[in-house]
C-alpha cells in the first residue's frame, strides 16, 4: 500500500510532496483530525449521503445471518472477535455486536470488539456509547492504521469477523485494496470472516449530491484539510478562497473531491519553508471514491 495513504507517514513530508506535485494532491487521512472526524459523522447523517443509511439497512435486515455464518464453523466458542477498520463511532458494528451477544447468550460466550481508527476522539465516543448500550461487551480500541490493525488481528481470539464498511475501500485504488485484503487474509485463519461494503454505480446525479450536499457539510469537511495545515504546519491558506468541487470521473468510475483555488494566489507554509503558487481554478485533489461493479469487487477479492 502507498504509505501516503496511511497515517504512519509524516504529515509535513506528505503535505510538501503533495503540494509540489502536479496535479496537486493531499492524502485523505489528513481529513480526520478531531474536527474532521466530527464533520464526517455529520456527513453520514445527511439526507443526500445515502451510503450509511443503505448499509445500516442491510446490516439491520441481514446482521443476524452474517453473525450466524461467522460463528458457524466454531462450536459454541467462548469468545468471538469483531474488528472494524475505520470504525468511526462504530454505529454499524453495534448492529452486529448486538446480534452476536444475543446468539452467544445460550452458551455464555463473550464478544470482544476492536474498533480501529486514526482518530482517538471518535474511538473514545464509541467506547463510552458501547459500554452503556452493551455492558457485557469487551472493547479494545486501536488508534492506528491498517498495518497496526493487521498486526493485532492474529492475536485476537477466534472466530474473527473483520469489517471494512462505508465504501472505505473506494477511497483506495485497486492495487492498495489487493495489498490490504491480502494482509487481512494472511492474519486470518480458515473459518474467520471478512465483510466488505462497496458502493455501486448509482445514477451520477445522486452520487454527486452525496459528495456535495446542500448544507455544505462536505465542503467544510474538505476545506478542513487546509485549516489543519494552517494549524499544524503554519500554513497561510485562506480556506474561503478554495471552492469544494465534486467531479465524476467516468473513465475511472469514481467521484473525485477537489479544492479549487478561486483566484490566482501564493500560499506560504512556514514549517515547510515553501510558498505554493495556484493558478485560478487550479485544484488540489483530496479524495476519490470508486463506485464498483460486482465484477470489479470480485476481481480485487480473488487477486488478494
Ligand atoms: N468512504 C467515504 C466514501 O467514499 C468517505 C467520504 C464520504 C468522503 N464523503 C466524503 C471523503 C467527502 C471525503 C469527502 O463515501
Amino acid at each position: 500500500m502507498k504509505t501516503s495513504q496511511l497515517t504512519g507517514a509524516d504529515p509535513a513530508q506528505v503535505v510538501r510532496e503533495g503540494l509540489v506535485s502536479r496535479p496537486k494532491q493531499l492524502p485523505p487521512w489528513l481529513f480526520y483530525d478531531a474536527e474532521g472526524s466530527r464533520l464526517f459523522e455529520q456527513i453520514t447523517a445527511l439526507p443526500e449521503y445515502y451510503l450509511t443509511r443503505a448499509e445500516s439497512e442491510i446490516l439491520t435486515s441481514h446482521g443476524t445471518q452474517v453473525v450466524r455464518a461467522a460463528l458457524e464453523g466454531a462450536h459454541n466458542p467462548p469468545l468471538f472477535s469483531l474488528m472494524e477498520l475505520g470504525a468511526g463511532t462504530a454505529t454499524k458494528s453495534q448492529i452486529l455486536l448486538q446480534a452476536a451477544i444475543t446468539q452467544m447468550r445460550p452458551w455464555g460466550g463473550r464478544c470482544c470488539f476492536v474498533p480501529v481508527d486514526i482518530s482517538e476522539t471518535v474511538l473514545d465516543a464509541a467506547r463510552v456509547r458501547l459500554h452503556k448500550a452493551l455492558p457485557a461487551l469487551i472493547v479494545r480500541p486501536i488508534v492506528g492504521d491498517h498495518a497496526a490493525a493487521c498486526a493485532a488481528l492474529g492475536t485476537l481470539p477466534p472466530p474473527r469477523l473483520v469489517l471494512f464498511l462505508g465504501s472505505y475501500m473506494g477511497n483506495f485504488d485497486d492495487a492498495a485494496n489487493i495489498a490490504l485484503f491480502g494482509a487481512v487474509r494472511l492474519a486470518l485463519d480458515p473459518g474467520d470472516t471478512f465483510v466488505v461494503g462497496a458502493d455501486r454505480q448509482n445514477p451520477v446525479d445522486e452520487i454527486l449530491a452525496a459528495y456535495d450536499d446542500k448544507a455544505g457539510v462536505t465542503a467544510a469537511f474538505n476545506r478542513n484539510i487546509l485549516v489543519r495545515i494552517n494549524r499544524e504546519l503554519g500554513g497561510q491558506f485562506d480556506p474561503s478562497s478554495f471552492a469544494h468541487v465534486a467531479r465524476w470521473n467516468a473513465a475511472e468510475s469514481r467521484v473525485e473531491m477537489h479544492l479549487a483555488s478561486i483566484r490566482q494566489q501564493r500560499v506560504r507554509i512556514r514549517a515547510l519553508g515553501i510558498t505554493v503558487a495556484f493558478a485560478r481554478g487550479e485544484t488540489i485533489h483530496t479524495e476519490s471514491s470508486v463506485k464498483y461493479t460486482d465484477d470489479r469487487v470480485e476481481a480485487i477479492l480473488s487477486a488478494a
